[in-house]
């Protein structure tokens, strides 16, 4: 595992968007794989100031997105998330994008999005992750999945996620890449923010074991990934 260690959020951010930046002018036709939160926000921010600067181009690369709730409302769906932070913002071509249709019967979407990984490998997969390891919505179990899935959210998630939603209320369910879908991308750029993470990233950089505990150490089973945080969340 490659690790950048950074002085600050913003600095993790602008690496990352360099990193995906790069990978873009190296393959137009790049498959990005995308992720939501509060950690991809300055990263897409930076990105989309490369576009409006005439600096980066989209119109032949295409995007999957890791996870989307099941059943919740427009305004808190992921799909809106993209279209603010970044969709709307960049010349990716609508008929590119894939993520999760939220309003859809989700076993329909599911099977709509296995057929996606059948046929198309990402090339540069961006994640997050969450206090409790998870990565994508692989949450910590006893078990993982390997393909697209529908997963009940933990109560430890759900509490983490609770301030995108204006009533506080998240939803239960999400369909998720599962974690053969993540570890078959060519690249992955994680990034960790935030205090809460400290503990996993503690067990990902210092543990040397998988374990299903904490998703994120599958990560270590991958040859090509990079990790970017803040160096004071490793000491
Ligand atoms: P965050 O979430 O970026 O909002 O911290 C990351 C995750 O849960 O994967």
């Amino acid at each position: 595992m490659n690790v950048i260690l950074t002085k600050s959020y913003e600095e993790s951010a602008q690496k990352g968007a360099e990193l995906i930046l790069n990978a873009l002018s190296q393959n137009p036709a790049l498959l990005l794989g995308l992720a939501t939160g509060e950690t991809p926000v300055g990263i897409y921010r930076r990105i989309c100031d490369a576009y409006r600067d005439g600096n980066a181009d989209f119109s032949r690369a295409s995007s999957v997105n890791l996870d989307e709730y099941v059943g919740c409302r427009a305004e808190d769906s992921y799909r809106r998330f993209m279209d603010d932070n970044l969709f709307s913002n960049i010349n990716l071509p609508s008929e590119n994008i894939t993520i999760a249709d939220h309003t859809a019967d989700p076993i329909t979407e599911v099977n709509r999005l296995r057929k996606f990984f059948e046929r198309r490998t990402v090339d540069l997969q961006l994640l997050g992750i969450g206090p409790n390891g998870h990565i994508g919505f692989n949450e910590p179990d006893d078990e993982l999945e390997p393909h697209v899935h529908i997963t009940p959210l933990t109560k430890s998630t759900m509490d983490a996620n609770a301030h995108w939603f204006a009533d506080g209320v998240v939803p239960e369910r999400a369909i998720t890449m599962g974690m053969g879908d993540i570890l078959r991308a060519r690249t992955i750029l994680l990034v960790v923010k935030g205090e809460s993470k400290r503990a996993v990233l503690r067990e990902l950089l210092n543990g040397g074991k998988v374990t299903t505990r904490n998703p994120s150490t599958f990560l270590l089973l991958h040859p090509d990934v990079t990790l970017i945080t803040e160096e004071s969340l490793t000491v």
